[in-house]
C-alpha cells in the first residue's frame, strides 16, 4: 500500500499518514505509539453507517479493546451537551490515562474528540482519522479543538495535538459532492495564501486528491510549526474565515463552512482590491464558481459587521483580516473597527 508520511514537530511530534486504504493499517500505526490499551472511537451517524463496523473490526483484529460513541452528524453536534455526554461515556467505559480517543469523522468529530481528550483526566492521547476532505486538509492537523457556544463558533477549546493523523483518502469516495466541495474551499485557500503553483493546478479538475491533500497538509504543518498557538502567521489560515464565520453564524449554519469560506474569500479579495493591494477577486471568483460555489452574499455589510464583533480575532478596537497581495501571497492586516465597517460597506454596495 502506497502512502505518504508528513511529520509535524510541535509541542508534540506526530506523523500524518496520507493514502488510499489506510484505515486497514490504523491499528498497525497506533501500536508503537500506544501499546496495549482501550480505544474509544468517536464518530458521527453518517460515518458510522458507512465505516463504523469496519473501523471497530480493524482495531479489534489489531488486538485492541474498543468501544464506540456515535453523535448525530452535523455542526449542531459540536456543543457542550455532546462534550459532556462523551466525557461521561469515557468515564463509564473506565477509560484511563493509558487509553486513547480515536476521532473518526469530519471536523465536528475531530474537534469534539480532540477537546474531550484534552479535558478527560486532564488529558489523554488521541488520534485523528479524518473522513472528509476538509478535515484531512485542515481541522485534523495542528491541534485546534473546540466546540461552538451560542455566542459563536469555536469559542471554547484548546490547543491539543494528536499523537497521529491517519488519513485514508479512499473514505472520501463516498462523500456527498457538497461536503467534498466544502473541503475544496480550504484547498483553494491554501493555494491563495501560500502556494501559487498549487493554486494553478486546481484549475484542472478533478485534482489528484492524494497529491493535493499532502501538499495542503505540508503547508499547514509549516505554518503550525512556526506558530502553534496562533499568535502570528497561523492567522493566515483564516483567509476567508473571518467573514465566512460571520456568514455561517448569520445563516444559523444553513450555509456550510466551505460555502461560507468561499464567500468570505471573495469579500476579502474585493477588500484588498479596494485598498489597492491587488486585483485577484475576479480570478478567484471564477475558480470558485468552477468548483460550484455560490459566491453571492445575501447579508448586508451591517449584518456581517455586527456578526464579526464576537470573532476570536478581535483585539479590542481592531480585527485582523487576511488579505491577498497576489495569488499565493496573503498577509494579515489589523483594521480598526470603523475602517472595517466602511470597507465592508463599499465592498458590498
Ligand atoms: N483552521 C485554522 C487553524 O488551524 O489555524
Amino acid at each position: 500500500m502506497q502512502y505518504k508520511t508528513i511529520n509535524v514537530s510541535a509541542s508534540r511530534c506526530y506523523d500524518i499518514h496520507i493514502g488510499r486504504g489506510l484505515l486497514a493499517k490504523l491499528g498497525e500505526f497506533i501500536r508503537p505509539l500506544l501499546g496495549e490499551c482501550r480505544l474509544a472511537v468517536l464518530t458521527d451517524s453518517n460515518v458510522d453507517a458507512l465505516y463504523g463496523n469496519a473501523v471497530v473490526e480493524y482495531l479489534i483484529n489489531a488486538g485492541y479493546n474498543v468501544c464506540k460513541y456515535v453523535i448525530p452528524a452535523g455542526e449542531a453536534s459540536k456543543c457542550a451537551t455532546n462534550l459532556l455526554a462523551f466525557l461521561n461515556f469515557l468515564a463509564q467505559e473506565q477509560i484511563t490515562r493509558s487509553d486513547a480517543v480515536i476521532a473518526f469523522g469530519g471536523g465536528v468529530v475531530g474537534d469534539l474528540g480532540g477537546l474531550s481528550a484534552s479535558l478527560y483526566l486532564r488529558g489523554i492521547k488521541y488520534v485523528q482519522v479524518p473522513t472528509t476532505l476538509l478535515a484531512a486538509v485542515d481541522s485534523s492537523v495542528g491541534g485546534k479543538t473546540a466546540i461552538d457556544i451560542p455566542a459563536g463558533k469555536n469559542l471554547v477549546g484548546s490547543f491539543y495535538q494528536p499523537v497521529l493523523v491517519c488519513c485514508d483518502t479512499a473514505l472520501m469516495d463516498t462523500l456527498p459532492s457538497e461536503i467534498y466541495r466544502d473541503g475544496c474551499a480550504e484547498v483553494i485557500k491554501y493555494g491563495m495564501i501560500l502556494d501559487s503553483a498549487l493554486y494553478e493546478k486546481l484549475h484542472a479538475l478533478p485534482f489528484d486528491r492524494d497529491e493535493v491533500v499532502a501538499r495542503c497538509v505540508e503547508i499547514k504543518r509549516d505554518v503550525v510549526q512556526q506558530d502553534e498557538f496562533d499568535n502570528g502567521i497561523r492567522g493566515l489560515l483564516n483567509f476567508g474565515h473571518t467573514f465566512g464565520h460571520a456568514i455561517e453564524k448569520l445563516s444559523d449554519f444553513a450555509v456550510s463552512h466551505g460555502e461560507a469560506v468561499a464567500k468570505g474569500m471573495v469579500i476579502a479579495s474585493r477588500m484588498a482590491a479596494l485598498m489597492g493591494m491587488c486585483d485577484v477577486a475576479d480570478e478567484l471568483s471564477s475558480l470558485l464558481v468552477e468548483y460550484g460555489f455560490d459566491i453571492s452574499c445575501t447579508y448586508s455589510s451591517n449584518e456581517i459587521f455586527e456578526s464579526l464583533l464576537s470573532d476570536k480575532k478581535r483585539r479590542g478596537g481592531t480585527i485582523s483580516v487576511v488579505l491577498p497581495r497576489a495569488v499565493g501571497d496573503c498577509t494579515l492586516v489589523a483594521l480598526e473597527l470603523d475602517e472595517l465597517k466602511e470597507l465592508l460597506t463599499k465592498v458590498m454596495a
